[in-house]
């Protein structure tokens, strides 16, 4: 056996590569955040090896052995990453294999293709279930300070024009709802990266009798009905990485739900809106401008989508018209991945702690004064004239009559008498000014998902429940 270690170009190469090369070429760089995941995941090839007989039981438990020494050594820091063993693989195998003789026969059936399929497999399955419950956290604060504000209206825009009245809650319960559907989109995602691809090989599987299942059900790729996920195409299980453009889509979409919940802070924490104010904790301060308190987190939360989205195209692009199976090209999917995975985590858990934290509250007064704007119940006076017959089209008309007469006399609709509302049209009668009572028109509105007194505090009961 050749001295040397290991790596690939053993016995086929007199030379080692270039030194540029190796610098074009290592992922070691950022693919070290795998071991984990790849000791796991020998430890879990090896414990096949030995039940197919390829193993010993003295060199199973001298691999595992120098594994678990490994992960610890790495752990701590002690472990030195060599780029010239190119990735994180080929790093920890080479370094048990000098430590344990027996670590060379830890890569009998296996390719790093189907390794670093595997790993990331492993690696992105843990993500998923973080990033859930940091979504979760995020969602949490959101129904908290609605709850917090339970009776809080404001005005609710279209075209960012004042449009109806809305509690402030049912506005916050609407990222809760954007926010569950990002958790089903990466929990439906799960169910596709947690498929074992071991056993692959390089591209065509093995001669040897492997036991996939076993492998799969030590590391855990098991169904929520309790069946082992094997990928079904060894071809297929190298060289796709759709699961991981699906968790970045996934992603993606949850960063555009950020960017809106972010522009909204930024909207209410701006003096024209005035209806937030952040922590100092969570803003920033101007170098020029001492007056100036800056809305930098929302901000941030809003730019990353820009990184996010660009991580989702170049993953596109990475794949497309790559001819089967594995290509080099695919190393260059874990950059994009794992700053994906890391901006979304950041971000979450920034938002979740902005808007958590004690010194952010709802400025009341200002909220109260905004959603007192009776041009708000408009369409209630509209409404008002279809309860007593008149076509809505007709009585939209009729009440664009009274807005007019409204904006023409500076008075507030509200304002205007019932004689003025008669005299543009003889269906008004005198319960017509009633409508513009605020806490009556918002306990009139309860129909399931709209934002009447009733059943924001159902909606809110439910996600305090859902996510309790
Ligand atoms: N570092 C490689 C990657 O991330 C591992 C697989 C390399 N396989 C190979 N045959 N060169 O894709």
């Amino acid at each position: 056996m050749s001295k040397k270690s290991p790596v690939s170009r053993s016995g086929r190469f007199t030379v080692g590569p270039a030194a540029d090369v190796a610098e074009f070429t290592e992922s070691i760089s950022f693919d070290w955040r795998l071991w984990q995941h790849d000791i796991q995941g020998s430890i879990a090839h090896a414990t096949m090896l030995q039940k197919i007989g390829v193993l010993t039981k003295n060199e199973l438990e001298t691999i595992v052995k120098g594994l678990t020494q490994i992960a610890k050594e790495i752990a701590v820091g002690k472990f030195t990453w060599k780029a010239e063993l190119e990735d994180v693989h080929m790093n920890i195998e080479s370094e048990l294999t000098k430590r344990v003789p027996a670590g060379a026969k830890l890569h009998t059936s296996r390719s790093r293709n189907d390794q670093v399929a595997l790993d990331v497999r492993l690696w992105l399955r843990d993500e998923i279930k973080s990033l859930l419950k940091e979504i979760a956290d995020l969602q949490r604060a959101l129904v908290r300070l609605g709850e917090q504000h339970a009776d809080v209206i404001i005005p609710g825009y279209t075209h960012l024009q004042r449009a109806q009245p809305v509690y402030l809650a049912h506005h916050l319960l609407a990222y809760v709802e954007m926010l569950e559907r990002d958790c089903e989109r990466l929990w439906d995602c799960h169910s596709r990266v947690n498929v074992c691809p071991l056993g692959s090989g390089a591209i065509a599987g093995s001669t040897l009798p492997l036991d996939r299942k076993l492998v799969a059900e030590l590391l855990g790729f098991v169904n929520d009905a309790g069946e082992v996920q094997l990928t079904q195409n060894s071809m297929d299980g190298v060289s796709d990485r759709d699961f991981i453009i699906e968790f970045s889509a996934a992603a993606a979409l949850l960063t555009i739900h950020f960017s809106r919940l972010a522009e909204d802070i930024i909207l209410w924490a701006s003096s024209e809106f005035n209806f937030l104010h952040i922590a100092d904790a969570y803003t920033t301060g101007s170098s020029l401008m001492p007056q100036k308190k800056n809305p930098d987190i929302a901000e941030l939360a809003r730019g990353k989508t820009g990184r996010v989205v660009g991580n989702l195209m170049a993953l596109l692009t990475l794949l497309k018209g790559l001819p089967m199976t594995y290509n080099r090209d695919l190393q260059e999917d874990k950059e994009r991945l794992f700053d994906t995975a890391d901006t979304v985590r950041a971000t979450t858990r920034l938002l979740a702690a902005m808007l958590a934290h004690k010194e952010t509250y709802v400025k009341t007064a200002v909220c109260a004064a905004a959603a007192a704007d009776s041009m708000l119940l408009a369409t209630d006076l509209a409404d008002y004239l279809v309860k007593k017959g008149m076509p809505f089209r007709h009585a939209h008309h009729i009440v664009g009559a009274v807005v007019a007469l409204s904006e023409k006399t500076g008075k507030p609709l509200h304002q205007l008498t019932l004689a003025e509302l008669q005299d543009i049209d003889q269906t008004f009668g005198n319960d017509a000014l009633s409508v513009f009572d605020l806490k009556t028109a918002m306990n009139k509105r309860n129909l399931p998902g709209a934002p009447g007194t009733r059943e924001v505090a159902r909606q809110l009961a439910r996600w305090r429940q859902q996510l309790s």
